[in-house]
């Protein structure tokens, strides 16, 4: 009875384990066409898997007191304004922060991408110093909007902004001399997947001067913006806990921007 019981395992235990690892081997191959086929950008960025996070270490000073003054700047703005009442959420909206930074690294020439009814740049234009010059970019003229701006903020050529989409190559460099005069770029612009995209592409494509200049991008959480986000491999520094809610990303691109060319696959 033993014998018959020993001679069992003996030809049942390889059968089952041939089993299992066949088994095993369609579970990983299962997995794996899973994962091909429904991988997704995660927005959690870490030292080891994003090389700009390292990198963006070397922001340290400018970080922490662009947010120490947003912390204290209290902004005063016209209540009739529908909008004024984001000006002072904080955290949750950008507006303290970039004062705060504009304070500190006292940006000389400010690029602002998307001016809507020129939150931004009335931040910029009352936070840096007065003979700073500020260009935002939109589709639409500043005063079809219920705005935060008004004539004479243009009137010394301060302020100027130009109805041109920087998503395309040529108006791109038609803007290369400012764009390479920046210190700061504020991006604010559609977040349709498509315009920040290309405009942080033909900027990679530029020579650029080496110098110390700052790139801010909103939205760095919204889905379509995560690989973007992602692929930047210049020194980098998600500060959205002290910004937008739906996300702030401060990136150094005083020797141009470096991308990962997966952001267009
Ligand atoms: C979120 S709003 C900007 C908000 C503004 N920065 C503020 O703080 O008040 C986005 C703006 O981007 C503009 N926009 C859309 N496509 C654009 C493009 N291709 N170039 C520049 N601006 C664009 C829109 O017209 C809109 O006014």
């Amino acid at each position: 009875m033993r014998y018959k019981l020993l001679l069992k395992k003996i030809l049942v235990f390889p059968f089952r384990k041939v089993k299992e690892v066949l088994c095993h081997f369609k579970y990983k191959k299962e997995i794996s066409k899973i994962y091909k086929n429904n991988f997704i950008w995660s927005a959690q960025i870490g030292i080891v898997d994003d090389v700009g996070v390292k990198r963006g270490l070397k922001m340290s000073e400018t970080i922490i007191n662009s947010i120490s003054n947003a912390f204290k700047i209290d902004l005063k703005y016209n209540q009739t304004k529908i909008d004024s009442k984001y000006f002072n959420i904080f955290p949750g909206e950008h507006y303290r922060i970039l004062a705060g930074l504009i304070e500190y690294e006292k940006p000389k020439t400010i690029i602002d991408i998307g001016t809507s009814s020129g939150m931004s740049s009335r931040i910029m234009l009352d936070y840096s110093n007065k003979d700073s010059e500020i260009v935002t970019f939109d589709l639409i003229r500043w005063d079809k909007f219920d705005s935060h701006l008004n004539k004479n903020d243009f009137k010394d050529s301060r302020l100027t902004q130009y109805l041109d989409d920087l998503s395309n190559i040529e108006t791109f460099k038609k803007h290369l001399i400012l764009i390479d005069k920046a210190d700061l770029i504020f991006l604010d612009a559609p977040k349709d997947g498509i315009f920040e995209y290309l405009f942080v592409k033909n900027l990679a494509k530029s020579k650029l001067s080496n110098k110390k200049r700052f790139l801010i991008l909103d939205d760095i959480k919204f889905l379509n913006m995560v690989k973007l986000w992602r692929s930047i491999k210049s020194p980098k520094f998600d500060i959205t806990s002290f910004g937008h809610a739906s996300g702030t990303g401060l990136v150094d691109i005083s020797s141009n921007i470096e991308l990962d060319p997966i952001a267009f696959i």
